[in-house]
């Protein structure tokens, strides 16, 4: 029987209860279907996800509940893996021809690729500062200043390559491997990765959840084993996977109950997958731009997901996309964040109090923060915004997951009010959506965490001390200017 006929005979409710090809047919949670009809093969992806691959292997597989979660395949050609119940997750690799992954069974701590990634990326990527007119000198450039600016002191470890890196003609036609555009990086790709491992720095690439990317170079939809293999036997450690070019029979069809089975999702699954396998651990963003409700499936995918279009210089688009931030803030965590999108400090005229908003509210809500301008052109105090201590450790905490979160009754849009919780203790953050200077009041009783007593405040821009106040403290803000603090007992 074809697979069109499976198909049509199970809209027709005639194949029983068989998952169709590419149909879920098992993983953590899944409730449905667990064998696929004739000619597919219920084939492990990840914990998350078993789906009903082409093939007439004849291996069942058990499904997956949360709590005791145990997913084991039979090998097939294209199926391994077993899982193990270890108390962290980790990957040994086998000297067989599959790498063989090891997660929990209990539920998930960290994603299928989630061995690295657990806090918000920090880096800077080509796009914002070059667009295409990317080349290894100008990233390698990139690379240097992150040192010698102390970036990298700082915490900053991505250098990120975006669109228009690889051979616009196409694939190598008998390997079909993605090759590089050798006018652009003359020295291929694994040449970059070792001279930016040799800084200390890793090296992200980018690519396409379908035909081509968003610039029209080879995309990796159908590709997706040989390219993860491809940047991992280049030393890649981060990929940017973008969504332009979705064929027809792979758009969404607007109809899912639950989106982590849409077209969408299984597009980035793919990928995800095919990173799982490699033995080297690569950070995987979805550049998904909110579509196809990513947030609630983002998380056991890759470890990050843009929420938005693209990113501007401006104070429009900084408000507008925390306002969309906040509305899916808890779906924010160890591993898996929401993606306000690439830095804009330095570029355009955003004001200095803007550029200040910009960076404490990627930190507060845990954004992955990828500077995205010419470094050697940032100004001092560009600098030592993107350089604050205090902030980036918030962003970085390895003890607290949850991003900050609006509190109180927000007047506002975006809310203007914003409390979370560190390994230091509560902190504060505010920002001035006004056009005018406005005192800003926090009343210590309305935030989570605090009481109505006495306590310190510590000013997270300055590193310094502010006082000891009883009840609230008032402080003023510039039009678009922002405050973090940290406020702990008296
Ligand atoms: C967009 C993406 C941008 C950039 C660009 C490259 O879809 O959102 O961040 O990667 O493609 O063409």
């Amino acid at each position: 029987m074809s697979f069109k006929a499976i198909i049509a005979l199970s809209v027709l409710g005639l194949v029983g209860a068989q998952q169709t090809l590419w149909g879920q047919c098992g993983g953590i949670n899944w409730t449905g279907q667990t064998s696929c009809g004739s000619g597919a093969v219920c084939t492990y992806l990840n914990d998350w996800y078993y789906q009903c691959l082409p093939g007439t292997s004849t291996s069942s597989r058990t499904s997956t509940s949360t709590s005791s979660t145990r997913a084991s395949t039979s090998n097939t050609s294209s199926t391994r893996v077993s899982t193990t119940s270890t108390s962290s997750t980790r990957v040994s690799t086998t000297s067989t021809t599959s790498t063989r992954v090891s997660t929990t069974t209990s539920s998930p701590s960290s994603t299928p690729t989630g061995r690295v990634g657990k806090l918000p990326a920090l880096g800077w990527n080509s796009w914002n500062a070059y667009r295409c007119d990317i080349n290894e000198t100008k990233l390698l450039n990139a690379a240097n200043q992150m040192v010698s600016l102390g970036l990298k002191a700082a915490g900053y470890q991505y250098v990120n390559i975006d669109d228009c890196w690889s051979n616009i003609n196409g694939r190598d036609p008998s390997t079909q491997q993605i090759l590089p555009d050798l006018n652009k990086f003359p020295n291929g790709m694994a040449s970059v990765a070792s001279k930016i491992h040799s800084l200390g720095l890793l090296l992200g690439i980018y690519s396409d959840a379908g035909t081509k990317t968003c610039s029209g170079y080879p995309g990796s939809l159908g590709y997706e084993a040989i390219d993860a293999a491809t940047f991992s036997s280049w030393g890649i450690d981060y990929l940017k996977y973008d969504n332009c070019n979705v064929p027809s029979e792979w758009q969404d069809n607007w109809t899912y109950p639950d989106w982590g089975q849409s077209n969408s999702a299984i597009r980035y699954r793919q990928m995800g997958t095919a990173l799982a396998a490699q033995s080297r651990p690569i950070q995987y963003s979805l550049c998904i731009w909110g579509a196809a409700q990513v947030w609630t499936w983002g998380a056991s995918v890759g470890q990050s997901w843009r929420i938005s279009g693209d990113s501007a210089p401006t104070w429009s688009y900084i408000t507008s996309v925390i306002d969309r931030n906040v509305a899916i803030i808890d779906y924010t965590n160890f591993y898996g964040r929401s993606d306000m999108d690439m830095m804009e400090i330095g570029n355009g005229d955003l004001t200095l109090a803007e550029e200040r908003t910009h960076f404490l509210m990627w930190a507060a809500l845990k954004s992955p923060i990828l500077l995205g301008t010419d470094l050697s052109l940032l100004s001092t105090d560009q600098l030592n915004i993107i350089k604050n201590k205090e902030l980036l450790a918030f962003s970085q905490d390895e003890l607290v997951g949850a991003p900050a979160k609006p509190y109180g009754t927000a007047t506002t849009t975006p809310p203007e009010y914003y409390s979370g919780k560190s390994s230091k203790g509560v902190h504060v953050f505010i920002m001035n959506t006004s056009s005018s200077t406005s005192t800003k009041t926090i009343t210590f009783a309305n935030v989570p965490g605090l009481g109505s007593g006495s306590y310190k405040v510590h000013d997270m821009w300055t590193g310094t001390d502010v006082g000891t106040f009883s009840g609230s403290w008032s402080t003023s803000l510039g039009s678009h200017d922002s405050g973090g603090w940290l406020i702990t007992p008296a």
